[in-house]
């Protein structure tokens, strides 16, 4: 259990569940919401009085706000500034990453260290394996406050001294699990077509979660070694032919031998860090220049 002070500003969701967790794991819990009541509710917790009250009081601030532009019209004021000396600020609301590192730079302008962090993951994940937490920015800092952190996500990653670094992954990271639900959604309503309820699909499915994660590391195997084979645009071929109609891919408009290169974009948005760019733009670009046969 820790003696230092966290404070949690924004208490939605995410920043509620985030404060519930660090409450129930015996830390010493502060907390501010614009509508005062959500922060009083917040059994376990001390409710601040100000947001300035709330960064002056705590050691460590985790930001939880819908996103970096409302952090900074609530923190950029002469109380906050003031407070801000010595605080590390723990930005976990989503952002970009060129936010990430404008932010960075405001924090230490006032004296504050600033990690950024990007949630991936529900509040019901929080304290899960299903959660992870990449972190970016003061190394010092995280390996400091790393076992208290280490209660919101035990599968946390520091991904870099950069702190736009876990923006830059957190994007295609995302882009990568909606086109898997949503192919999961779409093979469920195939599965119920054809009379097979949702948990016994669900429970099959399960299964064929394992059989992909062998199959991405088999492709990782082989973009990494610039060997992405034949095989590999036939099973997209064949997977047009068996679905027939038009598919969730197909949607996004990824189609025939582009599906097996569409790993390869996301994989090389990663590698070069650009989490920025449109990851459709990156696949446009692997479309026009498709990977040689082996
Ligand atoms: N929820 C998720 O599943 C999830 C998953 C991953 C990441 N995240 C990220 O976590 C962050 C928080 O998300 P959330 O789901 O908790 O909900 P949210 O809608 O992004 O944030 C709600 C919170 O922001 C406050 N707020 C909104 N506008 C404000 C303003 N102008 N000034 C001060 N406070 C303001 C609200 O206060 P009031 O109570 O006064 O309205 C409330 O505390 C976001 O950046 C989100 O992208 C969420």
């Amino acid at each position: 259990m820790s003696t230092r002070r966290i404070g949690v500003a924004g208490l939605g969701p995410m920043g509620a569940a985030i404060a519930r967790m660090l409450v129930a794991r015996g830390h010493d819990v502060l907390v501010w919401n614009r509508t005062a009541e959500v922060a009083h509710r917040l059994h376990g917790a001390t409710p601040a009085a100000s947001v300035a009250a709330l960064v002056a009081a705590a050691d460590a601030v985790v930001v939880s706000l819908p996103g970096y532009r409302i952090t900074r019209e609530l923190l950029d004021t002469e109380d906050c500034a003031a407070a801000l000396d010595g605080t590390l600020l723990i930005q976990l609301s989503t952002g970009r990453s060129d936010q990430a590192r404008q932010q960075q730079a405001w924090a230490q302008s006032h004296g504050a260290t600033f990690l950024a962090g990007s949630v991936l993951g529900y509040p019901r994940s929080l304290g899960t394996e299903a959660m992870t937490v990449l972190y970016g920015g003061a190394r010092a800092a995280f390996d400091e406050w790393a076992g208290t952190l280490a209660d919101l996500a035990p599968g946390q990653v520091f991904v870099g001294e950069d702190p736009g670094a876990p923006a830059a992954l957190s994007g295609p990271l995302w882009h990568f699990y909606y086109g898997a639900y949503g192919a999961f959604l779409e093979a469920a309503a195939y599965a119920d077509a054809s009379g097979i309820g949702i948990r016994d699909f669900a429970s099959a499915a399960e299964g064929m979660s394992r059989i992909l994660s062998d199959g991405m590391q088999d492709s990782t195997t082989r973009i990494a070694e610039d060997r992405l084979a034949g095989d590999q645009a036939t099973i997209a071929a064949v997977h047009r032919d068996l679905v027939g109609g038009q598919s969730a891919l197909d949607r996004l408009g990824i189609d025939g031998l582009s599906r097996a290169a569409f790993v390869t974009c996301l994989s090389r948005a990663i590698e070069q860090g650009d989490g920025d760019r449109d990851p459709a733009a990156a696949f446009h670009h692997v479309r026009r220049e498709p990977p040689a046969r082996s």
